[in-house]
């Protein structure tokens, strides 16, 4: 009762807050008081940001594509040097070092010198960024008209194409689901994906090291572990911790090699899905990195029950991805990985809390998140069989 009380005030405040924003003369009257002129400037230019977000967007790709951040990596150049460079006329150019300034890729260093921003400088050392941003230009054709995207269903995508593993409509339903088809799936399915998760790991893997100890244990097990990048990152900082990489037989193929060039063959290898096979046992720490996200309730609930079953008690499961409403950061997991997620045909993004729930679900004792440095990019659920 006093719950649905709650409900009715909170609509009624919302609709008489929302009449009043509406009102145009309002508008006007906020921009010319002293007290809210403020207010009324942050809001109305924080809706240009995101007005005009896809063409910084676009701006950020041409001056990657430009080679603009590469070639000022390695020290000032002129206007003239840079259109050399890209083989683009010298007003074009400037045109475009004008959008990158404003962006803060590129800064003037006088006359007619450039060099890199404070965000070109970050990025252009920023292996994983910069793959980043590459991949997004397939993201960013599917949502060339996003009402169609959304209305034609999930997985309708160029993104499904690019994440085998992901349900999509046209490769039957579920793709992964059928192991036997996974054990005779070419590395060239699972290539392109596995090299960019591999090149956007570190981001990743520095702030689960930074924020869990992993010295109290004596096997980790990455489930979903692509060509190993994050095992390989641990292992520089724990060389004696035991290691296991499962992830579907294609990938695994294609992670032998990659560890073997590391000096990293003793770590054992499992070929499967997660979807059929039950996780192999020994390890008392499996990690989940950026995998829960990418699949719907039944498949994660699923997981986290296997999971459960390969821990002895006491062991514990690590959840590390990015998550919804993150404060600070709420794009990310509603805007960001709802639409992405929904291209690529399947899983959400999920809270924090969500997540607690599902761990409870699964049997899981306790389960608490993990600070981490960047909660933007990736947040730590820990939990305790
Ligand atoms: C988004 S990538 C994350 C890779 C890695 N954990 C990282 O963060 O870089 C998801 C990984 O889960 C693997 N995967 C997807 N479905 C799977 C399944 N059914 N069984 C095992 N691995 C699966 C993929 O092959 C891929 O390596």
């Amino acid at each position: 009762m006093a719950e649905e009380r709650a409900k009715g005030w909170k609509l009624r405040w919302l609709t008489a807050r929302n009449r009043v924003l509406m009102d145009p003369g309002f508008q006007r009257f906020a921009m010319r008081n002293p007290l809210l002129r403020r207010t009324a400037q942050r809001h109305a230019n924080s809706m240009f940001q995101v007005i005009s977000g896809f063409v910084q967007t676009k701006a950020l790709t041409a001056a990657v594509d430009a080679g603009i951040v590469r070639r000022l990596a390695a020290g000032a150049a002129t206007t003239a040097e840079l259109a050399q460079g890209a083989g683009l006329a010298l007003d074009a150019m400037q045109r475009l070092l004008g959008a990158a300034r404003a962006i803060d890729v590129v800064e003037s260093a006088g006359d007619d010198l450039w060099v890199l921003g404070q965000r070109g400088a970050a990025l252009a050392s920023n292996e994983g960024a910069l793959a980043m941003i590459e991949h997004h230009k397939i993201f960013y054709d599917d949502l060339a008209d996003p009402i169609d995207l959304l209305k034609r269903g999930r997985g309708k995508s160029k993104l499904a194409d690019f994440w085998t593993y992901a349900p999509a409509a046209g490769r039957g339903e579920p793709a992964a689901a059928d192991a036997a088809s996974w054990q005779g799936a070419g590395e060239g399915a699972v290539a392109p994906y596995s090299a960019l998760m591999a090149a956007s790991q570190p981001m990743v893997a520095q702030q689960v090291i930074d924020a869990y100890r992993f010295d109290r244990h004596q096997c980790l097990m990455d489930v979903g572990g692509g060509h190993g990048a994050f095992l390989a990152e641990v292992a520089a900082r724990h060389p004696r911790l035991a290691m296991k990489l499962f992830d579907l037989p294609a990938v695994v193929e294609g992670a032998r090699a990659k560890l073997a060039a590391q000096g990293l063959s003793h770590i054992a290898l499992h070929g499967g899905s997660f979807r059929d096979d039950p996780l192999p046992q020994g390890a008392d720490v499996i990690s989940l990195v950026r995998i829960c996200h990418d699949h719907d309730d039944d498949v994660v609930r699923a997981l986290l029950r296997k999971a459960h079953a390969a821990l002895p008690s006491g062991g514990r499961l690590l959840i590390a991805e990015p998550m919804a409403q993150t404060p600070g950061a709420e794009t990310m997991g509603d805007a960001y990985f709802g639409l992405y997620l929904w291209a690529m045909g399947s899983g959400r993004p999920r809270t924090a809390q969500a997540y607690l729930s599902l761990l409870a679900e699964a049997g899981f004792t306790s389960a608490r998140e993990v600070r981490t440095a960047l909660p933007m990019a990736t947040r730590l659920i820990v939990a305790e069989r």
